[in-house]
């Protein structure tokens, strides 16, 4: 056999025990279709083909029968299924009674619906128990549910730690990879249905023929599962490939290059599902630098997209020149105003906190504050300040906390969920990206946990409404086992997984005190970088008599750009919580807690926590780790190893270092709350 290299992802579809076995084979034993030449339906029979005889030990053909399809097979239309609750992409799982015959049916409006049903079918059946009568009507909640990949063109991958890019360019578009295969099941298992294929700090060359040539490769292969291609567009790309003076959105030869370019790469790829771009942010070029907004230029592009049907999906992730008094500010102050003067096919698309994928921030003022404008969130499923690939940290609990965050911009109930999904403001066009953490490692993601975090990343954006716990239970019972015994405990130590990196690393609101550059480690003492706000000094603001960001009246005053019900809890020292305590206050170092201790001492015990509970991880792995393979059991294995010692550096130089700001002796007999 194989070894257990984790490349099978959640798809492995291993021997079920005997009598979910058996039940499979009699409910699903042959695969039929009336569809077969679609190239979707046929993707969705390939896959059941694949992995039913594995799950059910027993050759295909034999047992009862599974039939899938779309109201376009007439035994599907006869069954009459109410496919209504299917909706243009989701599905109706059945068992049915034909002729005195039990069939089970699976159905959706459309191909990729089966698609997505055939997938939800093997996720249940994988788990270990289907329902005696599977009667299942799903539907995602969310349109666009997209991987954003930071793939560049020499296969680097910015803020990757999986290995090089899976796109591999130079054989492109002459030779495909079956990984574009198995990654696009992989996906397709979860509803994602794009890919923006290269980095947002884009280079001009992706627009070129030969990289459109190959784009239409990878889409040409993603297409039967569902997956469109979109790309990050370089805002002055016409100049830099020399084929305009000026990138002036108002300029009409640019609008006329742009449209051009699209209706170039709408020739080969028909159903390019459009740009994504990242203007005047980080030294990339955009509109501002011709003195004309976001909206100028979003709008120009969108023209140009339009009539193929494509969008353009703008970030709202600005940061710039300007002298902030409070980074934190600065999308909201420029989007804002903006409202309502985006053309119909931009969304834009905005980070779930206002400063960079922390591993904790409050949910985007941005959220609620711009009802006439789709809004969709973006995620990092890639762990650039969560300890990168080794550090084991489950972020489904971080993104659901923000997707259940309430906004109350239409008063309470008014959650960031409810905003993305486009059912607050009434918007159709919705969206959820997440920055992938795939490349091209056996394992796709680095680690075999971080497969968790691209699994959720789907499963939210299908449905924000599941529980990360129920979202873990259902990953662990797919890559491992569904033995309870083993679920149980997993499901635990990942749910805790991020707070414990919140406590060693950034506690009680404190962000970004990560070594400058590449991110990984502590440095919350560099103090002579470019510019103040490149400096994590810039962001704890740490001095002899205290700790953290004043965002309240009394400083930024960041907390005004929330609705009044959320500005006045977060500006309070006493209804913030303890979560964003620093975030929006600074507050002594001797100053009572809840707890009964000072901030220092409950700082103290923070980072103690995040140790201690990345111990218990360890212990709870050893006790686990004979009911899987070796090999996986083994590389998880080491890298709590590296966890635990690098959580001990987080601790001790960040006390180091405070300790030494505030004069405060580490205190004794401080230890972690129960
Ligand atoms: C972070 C990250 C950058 C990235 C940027 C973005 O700042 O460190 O590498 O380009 O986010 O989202 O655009």
């Amino acid at each position: 056999a194989l070894a257990e290299d984790g490349y099978g992802l959640w798809l492995r579809y291993r021997p079920l025990a005997a009598g979910p076995a058996a039940d499979l084979a009699t409910r699903a034993g042959s695969i039929e279709t009336e569809e077969a030449a679609d190239p979707t339906i046929a993707a969705a029979v390939a896959e059941l083909r694949r992995a039913l005889p594995g799950m059910t030990g027993r050759p295909a053909g034999q047992g009862g029968t599974l039939l899938i399809g779309t109201p376009a097979s007439p035994r599907i239309a006869a069954l009459g299924l109410l496919l209504a609750r299917a909706g243009d992409d989701g599905f109706v799982i059945r068992d049915v009674t034909v002729g005195g015959r039990r069939l089970l049916v699976i159905a959706g409006n459309r191909p990729v619906g089966a698609l997505y049903g055939a997938f939800h079918f093997l996720r249940l059946a994988q788990q270990g128990a289907l329902p005696a009568r599977l009667d299942v009507a799903e539907r995602p909640r969310v349109k666009l549910r997209l991987l954003n990949h930071w793939d560049n063109l020499d296969r680097t991958v910015e803020r990757g730690y999986s290995g090089q890019s899976i796109w591999a360019w130079w054989k492109l578009p002459i030779a495909s990879d079956p990984r574009y295969v198995d990654y696009a099941r992989a996906n397709a298992s979860l509803g994602i249905n794009g890919a923006v294929l290269n980095n947002v700090n884009a280079k001009p060359d992706s627009l070129t023929p030969d990289w459109i040539a190959k784009a239409a490769k990878v889409a040409d292969v993603l297409r039967p599962y569902g997956i469109r291609v979109y790309l990050s567009a370089r805002w002055s790309a016409p100049v830099e490939l020399k084929q305009a003076k000026t990138a002036d959105p108002l300029d009409p030869a640019v609008a006329a290059w742009w449209r051009a370019k699209a209706d170039e790469i709408y020739r080969a790829i028909p159903d390019f599902g459009g740009f994504l771009v990242k203007a005047n942010s980080e030294g990339q070029p955009g509109p501002q630098d011709y003195k004309r907004t976001h909206v100028d230029g979003a709008n120009m592009l969108a023209a140009a997209v339009k009539p193929h049907g494509g969008i353009v999906m703008w970030r709202a992730f600005v940061y710039s020149d300007v002298d902030p008094d409070d980074r934190a500010k600065q999308a909201y102050d420029e989007f804002k105003p903006l409202d309502s003067r985006f053309a119909d096919n931009v969304i834009v698309q905005v980070k779930n906190g206002p400063i960079d994928f922390q591993p904790r921030e409050p949910f985007h003022p941005l959220f609620g504050a711009m009802p006439k404008t789709p809004l969709m969130l973006e995620v990092q499923i890639t762990k650039e300040y969560l300890g990168f690939a080794t550090h084991l940290a489950y972020l489904a609990p971080m993104w659901s906390e923000v997707l259940a965050a309430d906004t109350y911009a239409k008063g309470r109930g008014s959650t960031v969920a409810k905003v993305i999904d486009g059912s607050l403001e009434g918007h159709r066009l919705t969206g959820m990206a997440g920055v992938a953490n795939i490349g091209s490692d056996r394992n796709w993601s680095g680690s075999i946990f971080d497969q968790a975090n691209w699994y959720a990343f789907g499963r939210l954006a299908w449905n924000p409404d599941l529980t990360p716990q129920a979202i873990a239970g259902e990953w662990a019972r797919q890559t491992f086992t569904p033995d309870p015994a083993f679920v149980t405990p997993v499901t635990a130590m990942m749910m805790g997984s991020r707070q414990a990196v919140v406590d060693y690393m950034t506690p009680m609101g404190l962000a970004h005190l990560m070594a400058t550059g590449h991110h990984y480690g502590p440095g919350p003492w560099v103090g002579d970088l470019a510019r103040p706000e490149w400096n994590p000094t810039y962001y704890h603001r740490a001095d002899k008599d205290g700790i953290g960001f004043d965002r309240t009246r009394t400083g930024s005053n960041a907390v005004a750009q929330y609705a009044a019900p959320v500005a006045k809890r977060f500006a309070d020292k006493r209804t913030v919580g303890d979560d964003f305590l620093l975030w929006f206050h600074h507050v002594g170092w001797d100053e009572r807690q809840p707890s009964g201790r000072t901030l220092w001492e409950e700082l103290v015990s923070r980072y103690d926590r995040g140790v201690a509970t990345v111990e218990g991880m360890q212990r709870t792995w050893a006790s686990l780790a004979p009911m899987i393979d070796g090999e996986r059991a083994a590389q998880i294995a080491s890298f709590l190893v590296i966890q635990k010692e690098e959580a001990i550096w987080w601790r001790d130089a960040s006390l180091a270092y405070f300790g030494s700001v505030s004069g405060r002796k580490l205190p004794t007999g401080v230890r972690p709350p129960a």
